[in-house]
């Protein structure tokens, strides 16, 4: 069975990508340690396009949706599920989601390659 690749794309308001940013950078860090994690990466936008792109890698479907309900995601979203109230647009202080707009973009790895050692 191929792994899956997970990308959330974020719209971020450019007065928030530091926080976004600074966000990930103190994130709960629990993704790690969930079974069938393979990869995470925060890419930046530089070119083409100005969302930004969570990527992640699983072993299977079943391990992302397992993922995607447990402690763990809620831990490492609290802020995002904005528990806080996202007045003042445009501060980097609030509680609310960094991001105004997320999308969920799901593929199947068919190849990989790495260096030659
Ligand atoms: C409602 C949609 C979502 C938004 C707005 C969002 C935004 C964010 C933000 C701002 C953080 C930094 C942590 C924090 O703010 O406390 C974060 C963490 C993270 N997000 Fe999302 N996210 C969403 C859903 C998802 C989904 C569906 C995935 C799956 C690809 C994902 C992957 C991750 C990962 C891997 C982390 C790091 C968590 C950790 O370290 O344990 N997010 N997200």
């Amino acid at each position: 069975m191929p792994s899956v690749v997970k990308i959330n794309v974020l719209t971020v308001p450019q007065e928030m990508r530091q926080e976004l940013e600074r966000r990930f950078a103190g994130r709960a860090g629990m993704v790690e340690s969930s079974d069938g994690f393979e990869w995470f990466e925060l890419l930046r936008p530089v070119e083409g396009t100005d969302r930004y792109l969570v990527y992640t890698r699983w072993r299977s479907e079943e391990d992302f949706q397992r993922w995607q309900q447990s402690q763990a995601f809620q831990a490492g979203h609290a802020q995002a599920q904005g528990h806080g109230h996202g007045h003042g647009q445009g501060h980097g202080h609030d509680q609310g989601p960094a991001a105004t707009a997320s999308e969920l973009w799901s593929f199947e790895v068919i190849e990989t390659a790495t260096p030659t050692p």
